[in-house]
């Protein structure tokens, strides 16, 4: 009696579809332990990135209860973000799980309106996560998540984080005049951004968004090759043009062995603020055609709305700024589509372990 009900209970759960992992919870290998007690059960389900506990818990339990052999059911849910395997067994940093790069093959795009957003998205959904600027071309984070002002250093010699909005935020607008000219060298900003990555105090990160600079110069050759990447998102709107440069930016990490975790296409369509009309002005479905030639999934198809900008240039990006919004909804999926795709990728096992001090002998070490 208990096995039938538990292999029914089994074929309910595989046919509850996880919306981002793609693929039923049975399959997508969250569940943990099925308890039955005569027409009592019980599930427990574990997840790699944030999932909305109580929405997901109801949902299974309603599935679970409309099945005239199962009186009643209790459904678990945890999420822990795991640290990812980064390219080229580079040494990830210290107490950050994962690093997301967020990327475009050319400027203007909107890299920094999704990075911003991407990475509110995923702290709304429970993660810690922090933002690295280190668009040396155009740091603009500061602007659209509203800090100002140069950071603190603590005793060890750390640079302190911004926090804004529940993020942990650093900049290299922060340690340059505004409005002045930045001329770089090469190996200047692999420096700089590498010391900006290292020597500031991020504390336990689940997530840490970097904005790279746009395009797929040395530079950000060089970044891509010394930044231990967990993934890459590519950002570009449905433009020919942008889309030849997203090809050459997808290319790059590929080269690299950056694993890429999807595209996301800007600007789309645009919603008309006087009458709501929708219209495809950059070209239709450019992301979608990348995302099938390189078989990466495509991510988010976000529209050319006023809002965003306007959010974007006050310091509040949209999902903090109007969150029970259709449009934040649709950063929230980007984040957790994203969050789900780097979930199914290999684990860095070298991470989140405790470092081990060996001491000779067994006398006095001093
Ligand atoms: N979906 C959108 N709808 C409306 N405006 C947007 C959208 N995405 C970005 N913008 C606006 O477009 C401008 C460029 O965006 P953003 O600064 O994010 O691009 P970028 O690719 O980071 O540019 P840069 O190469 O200068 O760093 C900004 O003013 C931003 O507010
Ligand atoms: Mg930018």
């Amino acid at each position: 009696m208990g096995a039938t009900i538990k292999s029914r209970v089994e074929a309910i759960l595989a046919g509850i579809t996880d919306k981002y992992l793609g693929k039923d919870l049975l399959a997508a290998g969250v569940v943990r332990a099925i308890g039955v007690d005569g027409k009592k059960v019980s599930v427990r389900l574990q997840y790699a990135y944030p999932v909305d506990r109580g929405a997901l818990a109801q949902r299974v339990v309603k599935a679970l209860e409309d099945d005239a052999r199962i009186d009643a059911a209790v459904v678990n849910i945890d999420w822990k973000v795991v640290a990812h395997a980064v390219q080229n067994e580079l040494k990830p940093v210290a107490r950050i799980k994962n690093i997301i790069a967020v990327a475009s093959g050319k400027g203007g795009v909107g890299k920094s309106t999704v990075a911003a957003n991407l990475a509110l998205a995923l702290h709304r959904a429970g993660a810690s996560v922090g933002v690295l600027d280190a668009d040396i071309y155009g740091p603009s984070q500061p602007r659209m998540l509203g800090a100002t002002g140069q950071p603190e250093i603590n005793q060890d010699n750390k640079l302190l984080p911004k926090m804004v909005h529940g993020l942990k935020l650093m900049s290299i607008g922060f340690l340059v005049e505004e409005d002045t000219p930045m001329i770089w060298r090469g190996p200047m900003v692999t420096s700089a951004l590498q010391q900006l990555l290292n020597d500031t105090e991020w504390g336990e990160l689940d997530y840490l968004v970097i904005d790279l600079p746009p395009g797929t110069g040395d530079i950000q050759l060089t970044l891509a090759q010394k930044i231990p990447v967990a993934g890459a998102i590519i950002v570009t709107t449905p433009q020919d043009i942008a889309l030849l440069d997203a090809r050459r930016g997808l290319g790059m990490f590929n080269r690299v062995n950056v694993s890429v975790l999807g595209v996301v296409e800007n600007m789309s369509s645009h919603v008309c603020s006087e009458c709501g009309h929708e219209e495809s002005i950059f070209g239709q479905r450019g992301g979608e055609q990348l995302a099938r030639d390189f078989e990466i999934p495509l991510l988010a198809q976000l529209p050319l709305d006023i809002r965003i900008r306007e959010h974007a240039d006050s310091g509040a990006p949209t999902v903090v700024a109007i969150p029970d919004s259709d449009l934040a909804g649709r950063y929230m999926d980007m984040a957790l589509r994203t969050a789900a795709e780097l979930s199914k990728r290999p684990r860095n096992r070298a991470v989140g372990l405790p470092n081990i001090v060996v001491q000779s002998g067994s006398g006095d070490n001093r």
